[in-house]
Formats: C-alpha cells, structure tokens, sequence
C-alpha cells in the first residue's frame, strides 16, 4: 500500500483518540463513521454494534454486504457527509481504533488497559492484526463516504460523443476508459506539436488530470509492458495506487498491482532502481518479468535472473507478438504498452487494439521522441482507428481514446 506520503487529517485522529478515551472495556467490535463537517466538528456516528464473536473483519464483511444489497443507504450516508470509515474492537489487553478515509490514509489509535492512548496516523500500518481489515474498510468506505475529490486541476469531464456538465468521479472515469479483457492497449502523453519527451522524460507533459487517467487506465490492466528505455529514463517502478483503488482491482478479480514486464535486448537495468525493489507495504507487487531475446538469455546476470522472471522471444531482437503470446499463456489478459520505440515495433506489428493518449496543451517547439518511434523505410500497411471517446480536464487536457477497426 502507498501511504506513506499521503497526509493524515488531525480532526479524524482526533475523534479516534476522543472514542478511544471513552472506551469501556469488554464491549464487541463497533463500526464507526466519522465526519468533522458543520456545524458539529469531529463527530462520530456509531453505525452498528457487533455482537457476541463477532470479529471486527466480520463487522465490517456484514456492512459492506449491506451496502451492496441497499444503494440507499450508501446515498444516506453520503448525504451524512461521511469521512471516514472505521472500526473499534479489542484485542487481548488491547482497544484498537482503526479507520481510513476517503483518499486510503489510514488511522489506528491503540490502547492498553494500563496505559494511555497511542496515536499514529497515515503511516503504512502494516501491523499483522490489521492485516485484509484494510481491504475490506477501504471498500466500505468507497461505498460510504465516495471517493476522495480530485487534486486541483484534474476534475474531469465527458467531451465527445455527449458533452458532460458535471465531473466525472473516479469510478466513471474507469468506466469511460474500461477496456475489454484481452486488448493491447497503448497509453501515452504528447504535446500539441507531437514530443512525447522533454529533457529525457514524459514528466513535464504530465499533470494532475493526466495522472487520474493514468491510474484509471491502470486498475483494470494486468501486464504493464514497458520498454526498458522508459524504465531507465523514468526510474519506472511499480504504479502507486491507494488503498482505494486495489480494493476495487480486488473486486475485479484482478492482483493488486499490475505486472510489469520490460522488454530489453541490452538487459542494461539498473538492479538499485525502483522496480527491483522489496516493497514493505502489505500489498508487495509481483515480481517484475524481463522479456529478452535468447542471444541475450544466454549471458544474463545472475542477480538480474535472481529479481525478475525471464521470458526468452525471439532470437536477436525480441519477437513481440511472441513475447505477448507467451504472457498470455502465463495468464494476462490485459496489456497496457509504454515506451515510444516498444509500441512503434508493437504498432508495426499489429498487436495495438486500443490507445489511451493525452494531448497537453504545449507547444514545445524542440527536437524530441514521438509517441510512436521506428527505423525509416518504406511504411507497413496501417491500421484504421477510430475515435471512441474524449474527455477534457479544467486545464484543456484532452483524453482520447481510439480503438483499432476490425481488419
Ligand atoms: N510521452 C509518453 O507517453 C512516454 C511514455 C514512455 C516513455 N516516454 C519517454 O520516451 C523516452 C524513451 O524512449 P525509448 O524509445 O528509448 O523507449 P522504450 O520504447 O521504452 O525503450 C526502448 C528500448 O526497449 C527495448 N526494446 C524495444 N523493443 C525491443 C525489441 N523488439 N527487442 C529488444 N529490445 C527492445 C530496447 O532496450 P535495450 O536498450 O535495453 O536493449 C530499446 O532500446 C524517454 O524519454 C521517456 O521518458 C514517453
């Protein structure tokens, strides 16, 4: 889980460490909203009380079935103006207060009998006890409290084929971008005059709308393909998602973080960089896969072998509608490409079925990688893609999907 940088907010610590101090012992798990808004500040709403054995995980499983079963009591208490959700229980000679609000920070209050309150708050609480509660309240409070407003600049709203008036939460949003199992689905940033790199990487292109698309775009996809120029130029490592969003990519069936596959012929990968990383969170991504040729293979670092998973294509250069076949023998189904010289060989041979890119309004006027890149010569039969959707953010972003017509 990526919380580590994500602030806590004090007025729900506060309301945790208020309940906290008026527990009485020997009461069964309880279920809590918490809402600091007008006019009453840090007020917590006691929704449901546990009875007999109950843990705090069944508590929890048992309101988010509701929820399921009443969409309106999901409307009521987003009219309540729900922050956070949370739940207290005991365990041995402790009284735990754990609860996570709308953008996946988490909260735990924790006291002993003989002792006063400890508090910490937002941290990567990777305590074994709280281990799946996590998951199940960030779904509880995804369906309770809604999702957490967008950063300033990313409100985003429908532009083609209907006009939207209002801004689109993250839910529609991974609705608008949703694609079908088993695509190949191309996702990238450019400027008005077609860079896809300034400096040596996407970063200035990027923005907060562009990354709401991108993590949106990212929750249904299982393989993250990505050119080894982009994992050095970009220190690429695992996508961060909240709490949020891998309990929906849970709900989808789907591993909490995608794959991520690199496609190298050098195998000139930086083993201290961000990929290769153990991740102390709960949540550890999968291992990444490095696809290679076998001349390549066949002089490969034994450290490297050690971190990643090898996929052997092709002899020379890597064969890439083998290496995608050979993904999907290993089970994904979704593919998601980056990396300008990947996806210009992925384009030429036919294996693009979808591409997600942002146009940012910049004119950058220098020399610099399109989008799509390749060796000069005559140019293969293209593709014919049609516009399928656009979107628009407050900054003049613009979002555009486009989907490979059946040949
Ligand atoms: N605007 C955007 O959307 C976007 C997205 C991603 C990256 N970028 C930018 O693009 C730049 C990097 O461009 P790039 O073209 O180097 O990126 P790339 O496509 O990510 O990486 C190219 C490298 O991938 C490997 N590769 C690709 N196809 C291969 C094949 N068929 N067989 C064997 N190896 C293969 C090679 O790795 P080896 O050299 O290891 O052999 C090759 O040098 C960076 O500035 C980055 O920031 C922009």
């Amino acid at each position: 889980m990526t919380l580590d940088n994500k602030q806590g907010d004090p007025a729900i610590l506060s309301a945790l460490g208020h309940l906290s101090s008026t527990w009485t012992w020997g009461r069964p798990p309880r279920l809590l909203t918490i809402t600091h808004r007008p006019p009453q500040p840090a007020v917590p709403t006691t929704l449901a009380s546990g009875i007999g054995s109950q843990t705090a995980a069944d508590l929890v499983d048992q309101w988010i079935d509701k929820c399921r079963r009443h969409r309106g009591l999901v409307d009521v208490q987003r009219d309540l103006g729900v922050d956070a959700v949370g739940v207290a229980f005991e365990t041995g000679d402790q009284h735990v207060l754990y609860a996570m609000d709308r953008s996946g920070v988490e909260y735990l209050v924790e006291s002993q009998r003989s002792s006063p309150a400890r508090s910490v708050a937002g941290a990567n609480l990777g305590g074994q006890a709280l281990d799946g509660l996590a998951e199940q309240l960030a779904e509880l409070t995804w369906r309770l409290a809604g999702w957490a407003a967008p950063t300033a600049g990313a409100r985003i709203r429908d532009m083609w084929p209907k006009p939207g008036l209002v801004d689109l939460d993250d839910d529609e949003l991974h609705d608008r971008l949703a694609a079908d199992a088993g695509y190949v689905r191309l996702l990238a940033v450019t400027s008005i005059d077609g860079l896809a790199a300034l400096n040596g990487t996407s970063a200035a292109l990027s923005s907060p709308g562009d990354q709401r698309v991108y993590q949106a775009v990212k929750r249904d996809a299982d393989v993250l393909l990505v050119g080894a120029g982009t994992v050095r130029a970009e220190q690429y490592g695992p996508t961060p998602l909240s709490a949020l969003q891998i309990a929906r990519r849970r709900s989808m069936g789907l591993a909490p973080y995608p794959t991520v596959a690199v496609v190298s012929r050098s195998l000139d990968l930086d083993l201290a960089g961000p990929l290769f990383q153990r991740h102390p969170g709960r949540h550890v991504p999968p291992r990444p896969i490095v696809i290679t040729p076998a001349a390549s293979a066949a002089s490969i670092d034994p450290a490297l072998a050690e971190r990643a998973d090898l996929v052997v294509a092709g002899e020379t250069d890597v064969d890439l509608a083998l290496a995608v076949q050979q993904l999907r023998s290993r089970g994904h189904q979704r593919f998601i490409c980056e990396g300008p010289s990947l996806a210009g060989g992925m384009a030429r041979a036919g294996l693009l079925d979808d591409i997600c890119m942002t146009i940012t309004p910049q004119l950058l006027a220098v020399p610099g990688p399109r989008i799509t890149t390749g060796p000069s010569g005559p140019v293969p039969a293209t593709d014919d893609w049609q516009l399928q959707r656009s979107l628009i953010d407050e900054r003049g972003n613009l979002f555009l999907r486009y989907l490979r017509l059946p040949r």
